[in-house]
């Protein structure tokens, strides 16, 4: 490595890892890895109870879904994760979710955050990654 080339990386480090230490600092507020997992662990009972959805996942192996959701939660606030699971559109085209659905899981993951002590700057964080997301999830 020459010393120009070091200077580079340097320079290239620099105007990199701000913006990386802003990118997961949802991920770190959300608790990690961890955190994400019982943020999941507290949502999934929470639509299960929700009279608004609960239906439409009465044939669904939650254990999956949630496993998806930590992926999904992780890489949106920026964490070391890769989503797995099929596309938003696919998967929910066929389920008719209506915007107050949507609404209704959004609310019930703040409900979730809450319980596990999420900041309420964060929680905004990551319902704002979701918020996307409606497009691809509502068809009615
Ligand atoms: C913020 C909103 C939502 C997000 C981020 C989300 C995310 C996901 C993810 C990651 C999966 C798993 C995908 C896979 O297996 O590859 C999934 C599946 C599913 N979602 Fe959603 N979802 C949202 C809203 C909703 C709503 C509002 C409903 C219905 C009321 C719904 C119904 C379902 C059902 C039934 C499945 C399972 C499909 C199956 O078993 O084949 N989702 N969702």
């Amino acid at each position: 490595m020459t010393m120009k080339s070091i200077a580079a990386a340097l320079l290239a480090l620099a105007v990199i890892a701000p913006v990386h230490a802003a990118d997961d600092a949802t991920y770190a507020g959300l608790g990690g890895q961890q955190g994400i997992r019982n943020i999941v662990a507290t949502l999934i009972p929470l639509i299960q109870a929700d009279p608004r959805i609960k239906e439409s996942f009465a044939d669904s192996d939650m254990k999956h879904i949630g496993m998806r959701l930590e992926e999904q939660f992780c890489m949106l606030s920026g964490g070391p994760c890769e989503y797995k699971g099929e596309p938003m559109k696919e998967v929910h085209g066929g389920l008719k979710v209506t915007n107050a659905q949507f609404n209704a899981l959004a609310e019930d993951l703040q409900v979730a955050m809450e319980r596990n002590g999420v900041p309420s700057h964060v929680q905004n964080k990551l319902v704002a990654k979701l918020a996307p997301m409606q497009r691809e999830i509502v068809t009615k």
